[in-house]
């Protein structure tokens, strides 16, 4: 697949992530802490009945400028300890509404840093979690780590604590960008990680690369693109970097670097994508490749990919998700839930109450029919109409409603090879893949683009 700057440049357009839908900017504050556990209570008769533990540790020995995720620049040790018994107190709160008959399927350890803390803390979740629960043979443990904090050994305590799948932030090999985004470089040269980790058996090694930061040129991309194919991991995410200033203050201090213009951005999108595709790596959306051996690269294949909060992940391994931590956001089947972000108020409220909602969302069935279409469109690239019908217990006619469908407005995609619609089928192409963000707003009838609200799709 050869792409050009020209047509990324046409559908470069601002837009949901969609990586729930409603996406969290519909949240609000009127779902409380017994709506939330209406929803648990209710999530045990729902499909999947699988279970998706989300644990979040928002601690950071040093921020990062760009950053977006939820985090705290790294606190006492007494506060960590007082936040992990919470996160442990909360896991026992909301058991007391879950049927323990339900599998686990997914541990994912995200962030902040949880690399960062103490692994006893990381090994009393783990534990807490095994001993009321079945975790399935194939239960993916997984943690996001930054290599700056990283020693080799670690990677032995992590095997031998029960993980399987690991993701490194290196984000760029350039010591210049990396200072300028206020980031240390890994503290062992990668690939001496990256072989560690292979020795202790890791199903899954991820990298995780950012462009459009401040210093970066398509040259220098295109040797860190070089280097991390080098290095072969099996997966690859590139982030598009969103400056997003007005939500995220401290983005603020990269103004006085020179970013990347938009259509340099293009550029390093392009050679990542044409790099990455003509070396072994399969293109699965969003930014994501993977080996062409890979499960996620295997699910693709056979449409049996699906996302969450945490990411790509197989329809096998996907569960409701329950989350844990501030910020961290369940995905019911019937509502999204999240807690407060604030990592004190978080200890407070569970202290206090046992829980720590702050916002949430009831999904009404339109909302139901629109996250299978918007998740079918964005994983697998296509629609069965008449099978999404059945599987939800919804007429065709009720489908198409919900998402206010008419052939009319996929017009332009058709022309520009991106889809084909057959009767009540539709298939998106590989060239519309990478820009299928902008087939999925085709499929949601509330999107309204506000002005700086999201960022562009490419
Ligand atoms: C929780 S961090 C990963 C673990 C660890 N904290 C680290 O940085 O290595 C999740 C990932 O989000 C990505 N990320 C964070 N802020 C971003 C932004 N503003 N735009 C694009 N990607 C971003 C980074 O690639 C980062 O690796
Ligand atoms: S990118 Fe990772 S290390 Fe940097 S601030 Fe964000 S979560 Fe922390």
């Amino acid at each position: 697949m050869k792409i050009t700057k020209d047509f990324l440049e046409k559908y470069n357009k601002p837009g949901p992530r969609y990586t729930s839908y409603p996406p969290a900017t519909s949240f609000t504050a009127s779902f409380e802490k017994d709506d939330y556990i209406k929803y648990l209570i209710n999530s045990n008769n729902q499909k999947p009945e699988n279970i998706s533990f989300y644990i979040h540790i928002p601690f950071c020995p040093q921020r990062c400028f760009f950053c977006g995720c939820n985090t705290t620049a790294l606190e006492t040790n007494e506060k960590i300890k007082k936040y992990i018994e919470c996160l442990i107190k909360e896991i026992e709160n909301v058991t007391e509404h879950i049927d323990k008959k339900r599998k686990v399927t997914q541990i994912h350890f995200g962030g902040g840093t949880p690399n960062s803390v103490e692994f006893k803390f990381l090994k009393n979740i783990i534990e807490k979690i095994k001993s009321i629960y079945t975790l399935s043979s194939n239960c993916e443990i997984a943690i996001e780590c930054n290599p700056a904090y990283l020693e080799l050994n670690d990677i032995d305590d992590l095997a031998k604590m029960g993980f399987n799948r690991i993701s490194f932030g290196i984000q760029d090999f350039n010591a210049e960008v990396l200072s300028a985004v206020n980031r240390k470089p890994s503290k062992y040269p990668v690939e001496q990680i990256i072989e560690r980790t292979r020795k202790n058996n890791f199903k899954g090694i991820n990298i995780d690369l950012i462009y459009g930061l401040p210093l970066q040129t398509p040259e220098s991309f295109e040797n860190t693109i070089k280097k991390t194919i080098g290095i072969y991991p099996n997966r690859i995410v590139t982030f598009s970097y969103a400056h997003v200033p007005w939500f995220n203050e401290e983005q603020k201090k990269l103004e006085k670097y020179k970013l990347p213009l938009p259509e340099e951005k293009l550029s390093m999108l392009a050679t990542a994508l044409n790099l990455l595709t003509e070396n072994g790596y399969e293109f699965i959306g969003m930014d994501h490749y993977a080996k062409s051996t890979d499960e996620l690269a295997i699910a693709k294949k056979e449409k049996k990919l699906h996302r969450n909060f945490q990411g790509y992940c197989t329809k096998e391994t996907t569960g409701q998700v329950l989350a844990f931590g501030a910020s961290a956001i369940s995905q019911l089947a019937g509502a999204y839930s999240q807690n407060f972000k604030n990592p004190d108020k978080y200890i407070s409220l569970i202290e206090n109450t046992g829980f720590a909602t702050e916002r949430g969302y009831t999904l009404t069935n339109d909302d139901k029919i629109r996250r299978e279409i918007i998740n079918e469109i964005m994983c697998n690239g296509y629609i069965d109409f008449t099978e999404i019908a059945k599987c939800l217990n919804f007429s065709v006619y009720e489908v198409k409603n919900a998402v206010d469908f008419s052939s009319d407005k996929f017009k332009e995609f058709e022309n520009d090879k991106l889809l084909t619609i057959k009767g009540d089928f539709i298939q998106v192409s590989e060239t519309g893949m990478l820009v299928v963000r902008n087939i999925a707003m085709a499929f949601d009838p509330l999107l309204k683009i506000e002005d700086n609200k999201y960022s562009k799709t490419v």
